[in-house]
C-alpha cells in the first residue's frame, strides 16, 4: 500500500491507476463517460458484515434495515437484498421501489414525516414490519386507513429523545427543535388510547439520533431513554414492546488522508474523521440498558424483543466512488492581503461533476476527498483551486462563503490538465439518491462491480430525451 486511502482489495493503486475491485476506474470512466459512479458489492457487503457483528453483542435477535435514501437505485437495492439485509424506506416511491427490488413486507420499516394516503395503504396492504409514526395525528390516519381496509397495521412510534451530538447541524434529528418524531408523552398517551384497537398493533418504538454521529455514547444515552419509554408504556398500558429501533448514523471516515490536507479546518475535522465499530456503541448500550433494567427489577422487558438498526452511510458512502474528467482548466492571480498586493496564483480545475451530482457540497459543504485515477500512485502536493461545471458561482469545492468550513485547496498531483480523470471517494452516500438535471445535465452512468470483479452497468447514463421526458 503506498497511499494512505488504499484499502486491500478494494481500492488500490496498480501501475499508478486507481484500482476498484480490480477494476481499472480509468477504462470504466473511458468505457461508460464521466461523471460516473462506481460501486464496489463486495464492500457492501464488508459493510453490512460489520454492521451485523451487533448481532454477537447483544442478547436477542438484530434486524437490520438499509436506509434507502442514502442511495436507492435497483442495482443497488438488489445487491443490498442478496445480502440478506432488510430495508428502511422513506416515501410511497422508496416502498414500491423495495417492493418490485424483491424485499418482502416483513422485510419493511416505513418512516417519513408527512406520509399520504396513498402511502399508508399500500403499506398496510404489502403487511409491512412497522410504519414508523411521526405524530398522533399521522397514528389517527393509519388506524382509520386500516379500518377501511379491514387490517392491521403494524406501527412503531417515532421519539423525540432530545439528545444532541456534534454532528452537522441539519444532520441532527434527535432535537425538540428539529421536525422529527413525538414528545414521549405524546408517545404514551397514544399507547393508552389505541391498545385495544383491532386496527394498530403498537409493536415498537424508534428513534434516530442523526447521521454522521461522531459520538458512540449517544448510542447508549438513545438506548436508555427507549428502554425508560418501555418501561413507563409497560407499566401504563400493559403493552409489552416487541421492538427497539435505534436508528442509524453511524460515521464514515471521510478524511482518510487527512495529514496531508494541511488546511481542512480543524473545527470540522472530528465530524469528518469519526470513526467506530458501530457493534462497539451497540455493545455499550445494550450493557448499560442491561444493567438497569436489572436494577429496576425489569429485565424480563428484555426478552422476546428485536433490536432493529437502519445504518444508510456506513453501508454504501465508502463502498461508492465518482470518477469525473478535468474539461477546463486556468490561472488566477489572488491578492490576499487589504492592500490587494498579488500574492499567488491559484491553478483552478474545472470537473464534469458538480453539486448537481454531489448536492451536499452545496447545502451542507460536504467533504469528499478527491485523488487523481490516473495517477492515483503519485504524491497530491500540488494545490488546486477545485470547481464544477454548473453556471452557478456555488458550484465549488471551497467554501464561496467564505466560512472556511472547506479547505480552500485540494492536493493533487502536478500539472493536472484537462482529460485527466479523477476520483471523489466515499462518495456513494446521499449523492446519486440527491441528483438532479440542473443546468440540462445528464444524471451519470452507475456502475456496480459484483463479487466476480465483473462491472455491471446498473443504470444507463440519461440521453437528450431524458431531459425532456416528462415534460407534457
Ligand atoms: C430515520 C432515519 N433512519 C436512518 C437514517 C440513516 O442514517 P445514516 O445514513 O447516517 O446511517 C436516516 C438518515 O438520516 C434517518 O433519517
Amino acid at each position: 500500500m503506498t497511499q494512505p486511502w488504499e484499502i486491500e482489495s478494494f481500492l488500490e493503486v496498480r501501475d499508478n491507476q486507481l484500482h476498484i475491485d480490480g477494476v481499472n476506474a480509468a477504462d470504466l470512466a473511458s468505457e461508460h463517460g464521466t461523471p460516473l459512479f462506481v460501486f464496489s458489492e463486495s464492500r457492501i457487503r464488508r459493510n453490512i458484515e460489520r454492521l451485523r457483528k451487533s448481532a454477537s453483542v447483544i442478547d436477542c435477535p438484530l434486524k437490520l434495515c438499509y436506509a434507502a435514501k442514502a442511495v436507492s437505485t435497483m442495482g443497488i437495492l438488489r445487491a443490498i437484498k442478496d445480502a440478506e439485509c432488510d430495508i428502511e424506506v422513506n416515501s410511497g416511491g422508496e416502498l414500491w421501489k423495495a417492493l418490485k427490488a424483491g424485499f418482502s413486507g416483513q422485510q419493511i420499516i416505513f418512516n417519513g414525516t408527512s406520509k399520504e394516503i396513498w402511502e399508508i395503504e399500500l403499506a398496510i396492504k404489502s403487511s409491512i414490519y412497522a410504519i414508523q409514526v411521526d405524530s398522533l395525528y399521522e397514528l389517527e390516519l393509519i388506524e382509520q386507513t386500516a379500518e377501511r381496509l379491514g387490517k392491521k397495521a403494524n406501527v412503531s412510534l417515532r421519539l423525540v429523545p432530545e439528545i444532541e451530538t456534534s454532528t452537522h447541524s441539519a444532520l441532527q434529528t434527535a432535537l425538540l427543535t428539529s421536525k422529527f418524531g413525538m414528545m414521549p408523552d405524546e408517545a404514551f398517551e397514544a399507547f393508552r388510547k389505541y391498545r385495544n384497537s383491532p386496527n394498530l398493533d403498537l409493536c415498537g418504538i424508534h428513534l434516530h439520533i442523526g447521521s454522521q454521529n461522531p459520538e458512540a455514547h449517544a448510542y447508549a444515552d438513545a438506548f436508555q431513554m427507549l428502554f425508560e419509554s418501555m418501561l413507563r408504556i409497560y407499566n401504563e398500558s400493559g403493552i409489552k414492546i416487541r421492538h427497539i429501533n435505534l436508528g442509524g448514523g453511524f460515521p464514515v471516515n471521510y478524511l482518510p488522508n487527512v495529514s496531508q490536507e494541511s488546511e481542512f479546518p480543524s473545527k470540522q475535522r472530528e465530524m469528518f474523521a469519526a470513526d467506530f465499530e458501530p457493534s462497539d456503541a451497540v455493545r455499550e448500550a445494550w450493557a448499560s440498558v442491561k444493567a438497569i433494567a436489572a436494577d429496576s427489577g425489569a429485565a424480563d422487558l428484555l426478552e422476546g424483543l428485536t433490536l432493529l438498526l437502519e445504518p444508510g452511510r456506513s453501508i454504501i458512502a465508502d463502498a461508492g466512488i465518482c470518477l469525473t474528467t478535468v474539461r477546463n482548466h486556468k490561472e488566477r492571480p489572488v491578492s490576499e492581503t487589504a492592500d490587494h498586493r498579488l500574492l499567488t496564483t491559484d491553478h483552478w480545475l474545472l470537473t464534469d461533476v458538480g453539486f448537481n451530482n454531489l448536492l451536499s457540497t452545496a447545502t451542507y459543504k460536504w467533504y469528499y476527498h478527491l485523488i487523481s485515477a490516473e495517477r492515483a500512485g503519485e504524491a497530491s502536493d500540488t494545490p488546486y483551486k477545485l470547481a464544477g461545471p454548473l453556471c452557478d458561482g456555488g458550484d465549488v469545492y471551497f467554501d464561496v462563503e467564505g466560512k472556511k468550513r472547506l479547505p480552500d485547496h485540494r492536493m493533487l498531483p502536478e500539472s493536472i490538465e484537462p482529460d485527466e480523470i479523477l476520483a471523489f471517494l466515499n462518495a456513494g452516500a446521499y449523492t446519486v439518491a440527491q441528483e438532479s438535471q440542473y443546468n440540462g445535465r445528464f444524471l451519470p452512468a452507475v456502475v456496480l462491480v459484483r463479487q466476480d470483479g465483473k462491472a455491471e452497468l446498473i443504470r444507463r447514463r440519461e440521453c437528450f430525451e431524458d431531459l425532456i421526458s416528462t415534460d407534457v
